[in-house]
């Protein structure tokens, strides 16, 4: 596919359609923060239940997990996000704007061009609140920056709970919040986020195989989610790139309409998070109120499979941004076609399971109490599956119904018409979006056609 939807087509076509809105627009709107309307919802929780089902239900070496947002400020101390977690931040000497040192195009002001920029210095990302009645700085906790640390300190109360044996892994979703300089491109960084984590414990010595199959995973994954291979890319992050707790991070970029960036990383995270929340630490002069009992001395460590001596697992994190998701499989799948009459039509072409309306259901005659009867008949049979929202469609004009349901997505219209009413087979027109094809399907068969159409 030759991608030359722009942004600014995606971020209309979003708000119009109900997909995304910029948060708090009413009072000028909330700079990195996005809400997601009625479909983009949809889209959302059909993206994250995929990762979900792939993988917890697919598997039996993980289990999911669903921690807290406020999160200790040892946890983050000890994980080396309170010192390293940074970009570097420049501030233009003339129109005073504040953005991040990389990327800026020949060294000048993003806003007004200028060449007089102080030197690189590290800002902390991470949010920082309040925790209690009492405002007096002593009492702090932070808004999670990743999903991870809730699953490594949470590693021992796991290991007690399942008896899982290396390798295992544990998935979490959730929201993440980094205080980015400089916001941008819709939802590719945003200051509020959501990630899809998993954690990965395996032995030592075996983690770089690991990550090679991890990495493989993923990227099929997204395959699986309608990406197409020539708009994805891998990419091992170099030396200078890696975080702090990583030995080797490959990327997965995906063609974003600014252009090939990071979707999800894949990394080697060694035993560095295990390790340091075993550590005791002197956290004497440590006053927060948070909690009383400061220093972690849990040992995160496992049995060795050969002699018994405990060791401390190694983890590989496929880690994905949900909100990149949404944007990439939007981007992706936003079609304009030129019809024969030269009518444009614009379809997003989902994969079937994320599509934010799974089927409309279409009367063809809205006053014909028949006819209506018999479509709300077809729309709880067809709720009854399972699979997602079902949408009455009562308009009335059924070609305006079709471009409705194309624009957004919708796999299949069917629609009840009086052949159906004077069919002893009780056909119904089963509309397809991609091909337009129309076919007819007796109502009493409609269950396993559609069960079919959406397994397949
Ligand atoms: N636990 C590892 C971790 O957080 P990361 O590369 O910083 O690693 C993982 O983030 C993923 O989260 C990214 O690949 C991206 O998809 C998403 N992400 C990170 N920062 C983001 C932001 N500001 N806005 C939207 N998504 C973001």
């Amino acid at each position: 596919m030759e991608n030359k939807l722009s942004l600014e087509e995606i971020v209309s076509f979003c708000k119009r359609r109900g997909f995304i809105f910029q948060s708090s627009e009413i009072y000028g709107g909330l700079q990195g923060v996005y809400d997601y309307g009625p479909l983009g919802t949809e889209l959302k929780n059909n993206l994250r239940a995929a990762w979900w089902r792939a993988m917890v239900y697919e598997r039996d070496d993980i289990e999911g997990l669903d921690t807290t947002i406020l999160t200790h400020p040892l946890t983050l101390r000890h994980s080396g996000h309170e010192d390293t977690f940074c970009d570097q931040m420049v501030d233009c000497c003339d129109c005073k704007a504040r953005m991040r040192a990389d990327g800026l195009a020949g060294g000048k002001c993003e806003k007004c061009g200028s060449a007089k920029l102080t030197a690189p210095r590290p800002f902390n990302l991470m949010f920082k609140t309040n925790f209690g009645p009492v405002d007096d700085g002593s009492s702090y906790a932070y808004l999670r920056p990743e999903t991870a640390q809730g699953i490594f300190v949470n590693f021992k109360n796991i290991m007690d709970a399942t008896s899982k044996k290396l390798p295992f892994g544990v998935a979490q979703t959730g929201k993440a919040f980094r205080n980015e300089v400089t916001p941008k491109n819709f939802l590719f960084r945003v200051r509020e986020f959501e990630q899809m984590e998993l954690e990965f414990f395996v032995e030592p010595g075996t983690d770089d195989q690991w990550h090679q199959k991890w990495v493989q995973e993923r990227f099929d994954w997204w395959i699986k989610q309608g990406l197409a291979p020539e708009n994805l890319k891998l990419q091992k992050q170099t030396a200078g790139e890696l975080a702090h707790y990583s030995k080797a991070t490959t990327d997965i970029l995906f063609k974003f309409p600014h252009g090939f960036e990071e979707l999800e990383g894949i990394a080697n995270r060694t035993d560095f998070d295990l390790g340091s929340h075993t550590k005791t630490q002197d956290e004497q002069k440590f006053t927060a109120r948070v909690n009383p009992n400061k220093d972690s001395n849990a040992q995160l460590a496992v049995q060795g499979a050969k002699d018994n001596r405990p060791i401390v697992p190694f983890v590989i994190e496929p880690s994905a941004g949900l909100d990149r998701g949404v944007l990439a499989v939007l981007t992706q799948a936003y079609t304009k076609e030129v019809l024969e009459k030269g009518q444009e039509r614009i379809v997003l072409k989902l994969k079937p399971h994320l599509a934010p309306v799974k089927a409309a259901v279409a009367p063809l005659a809205r006053n014909n109490e028949k006819i209506t009867a018999k479509a709300k008949q077809v729309k709880q049979a067809l709720l009854g599956l399972g699979i997602g929202r079902i949408k009455y469609e009562d308009t009335g004009n059924i070609g305006k119904a079709y471009r409705r349901n194309d624009e957004i997505g919708t796999p299949l219209c069917l629609t009840v018409d009086f052949d159906t009413l004077e069919d002893p087979k009780e056909t119904i027109t089963v509309r397809h979006r991609d091909s337009m094809k129309q076919e007819r399907v007796a109502i009493a068969d409609l269950g396993n056609f559609v069960k079919n159409y959406f397994s397949s």
